[in-house]
């Protein structure tokens, strides 16, 4: 999503700022974007200048090193006193080089924004009449002008923006620019924003990654807080009651290492291929080479929560959701406690009575997601104790819950989660079994059998890897279903185009060549597999574009089974355990029906499903299960995408770090 990046160098001509900013947004190109732009401001009272394009930033850069905007690419360097950058995921307005930010305003102002300012339209008018002119269809546009007035009026850039900022509804980062003046002012609210400081130079940012190790030490800025970073001086933080504010600083460790490809041709590839090294690094403080459960690795004070609470609540959107849901199964199974998984993007706003007295486990890969963030936040005003699942400890919600269990995956780059999907359901299992022991469910037998079966998890990731060839395989023939080869039968009454390219009245695909796309496919499961279902199904057409319907099995004669028929590809979870008959007599069901049924069973499931297509795996023991059948569907949804030449590690219209409402 959005990004932000500034920078004010310490001296005057001796930084490449143009160049930091252009690599600072490659940098932080992994959140998913569609335009991207830079502004400088020229030293000795120069103006603003402002670059932006649609689409990536190697094209930005080429624009750059074409125009020798601030002598980047070669020739001398611009002495540069201040400048901003922004990658955009575009909300209101097109992707387009006009609506990219930076937004410039009259006045010599330039902004970056993230975030939704939802009264814009009013904004809107009352600026108009006072006979501004907007250039952009963004709803950011209206920052820059209220930012310019309070410049006009005299004010200095922290009150202009402290001015402009009360004005805003809405979720807003924002990072601003002026003619004349060696500084970036900034605010924030409900968007998250770092200021940064790296021997004498000054630097905002939206993410850490960003700033490549350049800065030393970051603080995150605080809801309602702003900020003026000018040469030579320390950054001036004010907050939301307009008090001079300290905010801690945090020395950055080493700069993570740059996202590397490693040989892979795509980051998800790389990532699935993780996922043994993330599982282990996941429970590895809870799980040593013997024994049972390391309960110290919880702490005090999450240990006491997780004893006292009278339920589990867990919020999380997209792929983090499933996990959610899966950790379900797993507390009130081993825990004997109410557990819920919540959408965090409804949660947030319904009336929880559940929520006081309850643990609220808030999961999320980035940490960053607004949806998320909020829901904690709403549980925590209800009574709820919280506890944050990331895999990036330093996140906004990490900070905001205020305890948090990290899922070590490393770094995931491709905006499809794979790794990180394994290690939160590594995480969320350990948790099951903690809030179990403390509340003395768990017995030493229990214990013992699943510790175990998780020490031998990676081991049994290895081996569900293994079936890359096969996923492959069909891969290759659902997306040949997708793409077309069956004879729409005569009965069903369709017109076809007869061949004549462009003839009116019928859907394009079904022109010329008398068939017929198969608009979907199914993923089938139930209990703990019912929510991986569903992550294949999500997983499939976010990077390939097919549509999927993930289902649980025992649901489908509900309503999904009318879609059934010989065209219509179904992947069933078939582990073993008391469920696996229910699951084969679904199965039938579809068989029954024409629908070709592609069974990722486990070894042990003792079933009988007849079908022409099946793979085995060893997925160790139920609890477990779900987490060995994860990466072969993965892989499923990985080479679709790639038979089908999609974007694969930056799928359309996603973002990795979804920071918006
Ligand atoms: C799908 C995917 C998304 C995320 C969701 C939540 O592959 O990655 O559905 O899971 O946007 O993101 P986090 O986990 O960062 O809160």
């Amino acid at each position: 999503m959005c990004g932000i990046v500034g920078v004010v160098p310490s001296g005057v001509g001796g930084m490449d700022v143009a160049g930091f900013l252009l690599e600072a947004l490659a940098l932080q190109e992994y959140r998913g974007y569609d335009s991207a732009g830079i502004a400088v401001v020229d030293c000795d009272g120069g103006g603003v200048r402002r670059l932006a394009v649609s689409g990536r930033v190697a094209k930005l850069k080429e624009a750059a090193r074409a125009g020798g905007f601030g002598g980047f690419g070669g020739g001398t360097v611009d002495a540069i006193a201040a400048g901003i950058g922004h990658t955009r995921w575009a909300t209101h307005g097109a992707p387009t080089e006009r609506n990219a930010h930076p937004i410039l305003a009259g006045g010599g102002a330039a902004i970056v924004h993230n975030g939704i300012i939802e009264n814009h339209d009013e904004l809107r008018a009352e600026l108009r009449g006072r006979g501004r002119r907007f250039r952009t269809q963004t709803d950011s546009e209206v920052i820059a002008h209220l930012f310019a007035e309070g410049l006009r009026a005299g004010g200095d850039s922290l009150r202009a923006m402290r001015s402009a900022a009360g004005k805003l509804r809405g979720a807003f980062a924002v990072a601003a620019i002026a003619r004349g003046r060696g500084e970036i002012v900034c605010a924030r609210r409900g968007s998250p924003l770092l200021v940064g400081e790296g021997e004498g130079t000054l630097f905002v940012s939206s993410d850490a990654p960003a700033l490549g190790g350049a800065a030393k030490r970051v603080l995150h800025l605080a809801d309602g807080d702003c900020a003026l970073l000018r040469a030579g001086e320390k950054a001036r933080i004010v907050s939301a009651g307009g008090r001079r504010a300290g905010r801690q600083w945090r020395q950055t460790g080493a700069a993570r290492a740059a996202a590397n490809l490693g040989g892979y041709r795509h980051f998800m590839k790389k990532e699935i291929a993780e996922q043994p090294q993330a599982a282990a690094a996941a429970m590895a403080d809870f799980v040593g080479r013997t024994g049972g459960l390391r309960t110290g690795a919880f702490g005090g004070e999450l240990l006491r929560a997780m004893r006292d609470c009278r339920s589990v609540n867990i919020v999380a959107c997209g792929t983090s959701y499933h996990a959610a849901m899966t950790a379900r199964y797993w507390v009130e199974t081993l825990a004997g406690t109410p557990c819920r998984a919540n959408v965090a993007s409804e949660y947030r706003y319904r009336a929880d009575p559940g929520a006081g007295g309850s643990l609220t486990v808030a999961v999320s890969q980035s940490g960053e997601t607004a949806d998320t963030i909020a829901a904690a936040a709403a549980a925590k005003e209800k009574g709820a104790r919280l506890l944050a699942i990331v895999n990036e400890s330093d996140s906004t919600l990490a900070r905001d819950c205020g305890r948090a269990l990290p899922m070590r995956a490393g770094m995931e780059v491709g905006v499809a989660s794979t790794k990180a999907f394994t290690a939160q359901l590594t995480v969320l299992l350990l948790l099951a079994l903690g809030i179990a022991k403390e509340k003395g469910t768990l017995s030493a037998r229990v214990e013992k059998g699943i510790v175990a079966s998780l020490r031998r998890l990676p081991e049994l990731l290895r081996g569900s890897l293994l079936l890359e060839g096969v996923m492959r395989k069909w891969a290759g023939e659902i997306v040949s279903c997708h793409s077309g080869s069956l004879v729409i039968p005569a009965k069903a009454g369709i017109q076809t185009g007869g061949g004549g390219k462009g003839k009116a009245g019928l859907d394009s695909r079904f022109r010329g060549n008398d068939k017929v796309f198969n608009d979907g496919v199914l993923f089938i499961g139930r209990g703990g597999h019912y929510p991986l279902a569903l992550e294949g199904a999500l997983k499939l057409k976010e990077i390939s574009y097919i549509h999927a319907e993930g289902c649980a099995a025992g649901e489908l004669k509900h309503g999904t089974l009318a879609l059934v028929d010989a065209h219509m590809p179904a992947v069933v979870l078939a582990p073993g355990g008391a469920l696996a008959e229910k699951t084969a007599a679904n199965a039938a069901e579809i068989a029954a029906r024409g629908g070709r049924l592609y069974v990722l069973a486990a070894e042990n499931c003792g079933a009988r499903i007849a079908a022409r297509k099946i793979a085995r795996v060893d997925d160790g023991c139920e609890w477990i299960s779900p987490i060995v059948f994860a990466p072969p569907l993965q892989l499923l949804a990985y080479y679709a995408a790639k038979i089908r030449g999609a974007d694969i590690d930056k799928p359309r219209n996603l973002a990795k770090s979804v920071t918006v409402e």
